[in-house]
């Protein structure tokens, strides 16, 4: 019987990283922007897009929808003036969540959209009540038929949004449903995430009038029609992170180049007080560990608190530190699926409720892994960098999802990971 083939990253650990790396546009902007593509029956530019799995998903979806895209590089071109579909399938949506973006622009710019509950998935259960509440407000109507939120509105009207949590994803949709509703919203303990002020940018540049993005709360004063226009993302903040932990848990010497500094700095604090070396220089950071790391307490928050999706990864590098850390995850509730792997690999962890207690120090020895999820795969890659002996990470399809060329980068730095390419078929 053939073996079946699982993709999976094969790292030798033990080599300090050294070298420059260049980080992508942003995943977390690129989604919902080219949601908000949608809104404007026109022709936009997109630049600095990256080239990863959820971004093709995203692309899919607007197809089905009937936008066209064009992509070169990291330039992508999408004409929404053929969009005939308000349907987005069950198949696109249970491959990523983000997905739900197009219900805000569909139901702003058509007056309608079904679009395929998202189920649960590893870090959570996921439920999107506050984007319904939202959008209802607003005065949408939705009944829930056989899996699909059927949402339909005559004209979006203006509304006070309070959100309960300061919701990515809720804070996305109204604030793009928001432009073309009539009068003006104000939505309240909305997200602070550099890819909501992102998204702003994007908005403000096909002609919405929003303010106090980046802020708790935010104004858009409705307008009649939007226009297309060029955009380029910003940086990946957790790419960059992910990018700076892998120094940090090699003690090697990396300069991270084209990143945002402003959008880091919840995760430098961190960082720096664990002992790693950081100079700033423009949109570069010189990134140097050699001493031993100390522990520390981390609380994953809201932006701008450290991020949930740096948990895995800064979970990896505790491992290596001498003395006891605390980590409290507040975002997500099921997000540390990766302990079970770390502690596989002879991490000492344990966890109680949301609650992880990380005793360094000890050996990391490499072994096989399952990555559960996008982050805690690069967490465990992070792991693999610094433990003795062959990792191999499995199920790095999640990897794929945030992180472009992530081994061929992590290689020209130094690293000695594999990715084993996929037997040919027998003629
Ligand atoms: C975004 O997800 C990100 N995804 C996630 O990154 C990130 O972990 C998360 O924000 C938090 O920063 C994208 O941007 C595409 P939320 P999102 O709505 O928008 C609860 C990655 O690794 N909630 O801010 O889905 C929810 O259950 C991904 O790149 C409700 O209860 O997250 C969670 O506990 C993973 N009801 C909390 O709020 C709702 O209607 C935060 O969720 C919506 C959310």
């Amino acid at each position: 019987m053939t073996e079946l083939f699982k993709p999976c990253y094969r790292i030798q650990g033990g080599r300090r990283l050294t070298g420059l790396v260049d980080v992508n546009g942003s995943k977390n902007a690129s989604l919902p922007i080219m949601a908000a593509c949608l809104l404007n029956a026109g022709e936009n530019v997109l630049r600095n897009v990256p080239d990863l799995a959820d971004v093709a998903i995203m692309a899919r979806v607007l197809e089905t929808l009937g936008a066209k895209i064009k992509r070169e590089d990291h330039t992508m071109i999408i004409d929404t003036s053929g969009v005939n579909n308000f349907e987005t399938p069950f198949e696109l949506m249970n491959q990523m969540r983000a997905s739900i973006y197009v219900m805000g622009p569909l139901l702003a710019r058509y007056g309608r959209a079904k679009v395929a509950m998202p189920g649960g998935c590893a870090i959570g259960s996921r439920p999107v009540d506050y984007h319904i509440r939202g959008l209802q407000q607003m005065g949408v109507d939705m009944e829930i038929e056989q899996g699909y939120m059927d949402t339909r509105c005559k004209g979006l009207k203006g509304a006070h949004v309070f959100l309960d949590f300061p919701s990515v994803g809720a804070t996305a949709n109204v604030l793009m449903a928001a432009t073309l509703a009539q009068g003006a919203t104000i939505i309240e303990n909305a997200a602070e995430e550099p890819h909501i002020v992102d998204l702003a940018w994007f908005l403000r540049s096909i002609g919405a009038r929003v303010r106090g993005a980046g802020t708790k709360t935010i104004h858009i004063e409705g307008v009649g029609k939007l226009h297309g226009a060029e955009h380029d993302m910003i940086p990946d903040q957790i790419e960059a992170g992910t990018f700076i932990v892998a120094a940090a848990i090699t003690q090697g010497s990396v300069t991270v180049r084209r990143a945002c500094i402003r959008d880091l700095k919840p995760i430098l604090v961190k960082l720096e007080e664990a002992g790693v070396t950081i100079k700033e220089s423009g949109n570069e950071l010189k990134v140097t560990a050699r001493r031993k790391l100390k522990p520390l307490t981390v609380t994953t928050l809201p932006h701008p608190g450290f991020p949930t999706d740096m948990q895995p990864q800064i979970m990896a590098l505790l491992t290596r530190a001498d003395g006891v850390s605390i980590i409290r995850e507040t975002v997500w509730e099921n997000r540390y699926t990766h302990v079970a792997e770390l502690l596989r690999m002879g991490a000492d962890i344990k966890t109680q409720g949301n609650t992880a207690i990380v005793v360094g120090g000890g050996k990391l020895v490499g072994c096989e892994v399952n990555a559960p999820d996008l982050r805690a795969g690069a967490g465990l890659v992070l792991a693999g960098l610094a433990a003795q002996d062959t990792t191999t990470v499995y199920d790095i399809e999640h990897v794929d999802r945030g992180y472009e060329a992530f081994d061929k980068k992590l290689r020209a730095l130094g690293a000695e990971i594999t990715r084993p390419a996929p037997p040919k078929d027998k003629p």
